[in-house]
């Protein structure tokens, strides 16, 4: 099986070579074909997204991919090479889970899987001026609503997960959101899965104060983003939150997190989200067992008491590694 490996930028490539360390030590038979995306890319080629890698992403069903910088001064031309896949690609969700891996990490017991939308809602970019201010179009369309929900259900299904919430501001957005409410309850009757829905002001809360509560949760484009970035932040920090974009023929896996340049160069960033990223990617790939397996050592390496930096350790990227596939070895 071929997959697309796209490092990109900053601490991009070093995590990503790690994850490909995990990914080799469990499977061999994958074929991962690297290629470029980025500022770098466009140093080098002139292009941030060069045709080489569209072609690559055109033959592949999954790519794991780092992080890219946007470029340093204001350039009117660019258009970022991540929102050009999700477009091309369609990859209309955008999932997170998010789970703390260890109990002395961060703040809350969170183990949930957020499902938002990645095509519509406030992130249309159609904004206009009108008399004393701007106008944003924000589209919430019944065909993205309905494939959304169906990715949640079928992932719920997929992952043993009991519950799908609904998070939406239908008192307000009454038509908008009030279609979407509309299209969850429709396609989750008969499903076999709990279906209930919450304000997601409330929703932003319960992450929270009943974290528990909690299981999959199926919003739209903004809310998902903030939603996650809280839900990662709860649950130990970016060094640990992995994600999937997915559409009907590609996937792409990627830590949550970006190019980190503040770190990048340095040795010391956490290569767990990208692990984790290559995880999901296994399991989307059928290889459920060599997926847990590479869950199963974070946890236990961080069980171990092993930590970079960012989660309260002192451990490099490559010392925090010769402890995790130490650990892989032995599952
Ligand atoms: P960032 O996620 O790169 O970094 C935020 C903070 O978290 C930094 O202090 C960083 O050192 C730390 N951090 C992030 N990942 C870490 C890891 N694995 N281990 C240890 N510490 C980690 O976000 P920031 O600083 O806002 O953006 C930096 C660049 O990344 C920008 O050019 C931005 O546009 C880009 N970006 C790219 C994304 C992508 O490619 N999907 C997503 C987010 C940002
Ligand atoms: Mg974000």
């Amino acid at each position: 099986m071929r997959v697309a490996i796209i490092p990109g930028d900053g601490i991009g490539p070093e995590v990503i070579s790690e994850a490909v360390r995990a990914i080799e030590a469990v499977s061999a038979d994958l074929e991962m074909e690297e290629a470029e995306m980025g500022l770098g890319a466009f140093q080098r080629t002139g292009s941030y997204l060069p045709d080489k890698t569209l072609e690559l992403l055109r033959d592949v069903p999954a790519a794991l991919f780092g992080a890219i910088t946007s470029p340093l001064t204001y350039d009117p031309a660019y258009r970022s090479p991540l929102l050009r896949i999700r477009k091309e690609f369609d990859l209309y969700a955008n999932i997170r889970p998010v789970r703390r891996w260890h109990g002395d990490l961060g703040l809350v017991d969170l183990d949930v899987i957020i499902v938002r939308e990645n095509t519509e809602g406030m992130y249309t970019g159609a904004e206009r001026d009108v008399a004393g201010g701007v106008v944003t179009e924000r589209l919430v369309t019944a065909r993205a609503c309905e494939r959304l929900v169906d990715r949640a259900v079928r992932l719920s299904h997929e992952q043993g997960r009991r519950r799908v919430t609904c998070v939406h501001k239908s008192n307000v957005l009454r038509r908008s959101d009030g279609l979407f409410r509309k299209v969850f309850y429709e396609r989750t009757e008969g499903s076999g899965i709990e279906a209930n829905d919450m304000l997601v002001d409330a929703a932003a809360a319960a992450l929270i104060s009943k974290p528990r509560e909690l299981d999959v949760l199926v919003t739209l484009n903004l809310y998902g983003d903030i939603l996650s970035d809280e839900a990662a932040a709860l649950a130990g920090g970016l060094g640990f939150a992995p994600s999937v974009n997915m559409g009907d023929e590609l996937a792409l896996f990627e830590p949550t997190h970006g190019s980190a340049p503040d770190i990048a160069g340095r040795g010391v960033a956490n290569p767990t989200a990208a692990i984790l990223s290559a995880a999901m990617m296994l399991r989307h790939l059928g290889k459920a067992k060599e997926a847990s397996k590479l869950e199963a050592a974070v946890e236990t390496t961080l069980s171990l008491g092993h930590r970079t930096r960012d989660a309260g350790g002192r451990l490099g990227t490559r010392e925090f590694m010769a402890s995790y596939l130490e650990v892989l070895g032995t599952l």
